[in-house]
């Protein structure tokens, strides 16, 4: 089957504040907007869908009001339907649901257009891409797992790009106006594969805040390194 057209997509960068001092989390929001992040994204970890625990609305919504990047929230959280009202209330504009947490999927989905944010599929490595088929006329994004989720600073699971191109290939024939994420182990090594494979939102954590000439160095060396796959 011919690959899809190379994606136009613009290249968006949502870092994880999961490496950051939590003591010091709006701190850390106000450093990634100023280094010019598109977004941020909060890991949130419920200790069921995965092996750890990390926080929750209330955390969120103590650092909205210090930067104004839209939020997106994570969600490695079992049957998350509960929680979609707190995580728009603290003031996420999209919402990620992982389709191996949620047993009526389409109607999770659905409810987290109908308390007003963006909904999104995260899908873990060994879920295929056709587990999101049905509901891409839900989403305005895939998030394709490239590490397996609950922890960073993890290695970067190259297998994941036939995932890719299988799911730009659905959302290029179905028509959808769809992004494509990436996360886990996502920096200046792995950056350029994922965005030839067709990932346009790339989430890094480690390789931001572990960049020795700092995060405004990180976000525009990821950012440049991705827009050097369209050259
Ligand atoms: C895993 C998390 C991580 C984090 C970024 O559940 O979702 O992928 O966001 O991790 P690294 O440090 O690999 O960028």
């Amino acid at each position: 089957m011919p690959e899809p057209p190379v994606s136009d997509r613009a290249f968006l960068i949502a870092p994880s504040v999961l490496p950051a001092d939590f003591s010091r989390l709006g701190e850390a929001c106000v450093a990634l907007e100023a280094a010019g992040v598109d977004r941020i994204q909060f890991d949130v970890m419920d200790g069921n869908f995965v092996p750890n625990i990390t926080f929750g609305a209330d955390v969120i919504a103590s650092v909205r009001g210090e930067v104004t990047v839209p939020f997106e929230a994570h969600l490695m959280v079992e049957e998350p339907t509960w929680i979609i009202p707190a995580m728009v209330e603290a003031g996420c504009e999209r919402l990620i649901v992982h389709a191996e947490a949620c047993r009526h999927l389409h109607r999770t989905l659905g409810a987290v257009r109908e308390a007003g944010a963006a909904a999104a599929v995260a899908l873990n490595p060994a879920t295929p891409p056709d587990d999101a088929a049905y509901v891409l006329d839900l989403v305005d994004m895939v998030l394709v797992m490239t590490v397996n989720p609950g922890f960073g600073g993890q290695s970067y699971i190259s297998t994941m790009a036939t995932k890719l191109g299988a799911l730009r290939r659905l959302i290029v024939d179905g028509g959808h106006d769809v992004d494509l994420e990436v996360d886990g182990g996502i920096g200046p090594d792995t950056v350029a594969h994922a965005a030839e494979a067709g990932a346009n939102v790339l989430v890094a954590g480690s390789s931001l805040f572990r960049d020795p000439q700092g995060l405004t160095h990180a976000v525009a060396d990821l950012r440049a390194r991705a827009e050097a796959t369209r050259a």
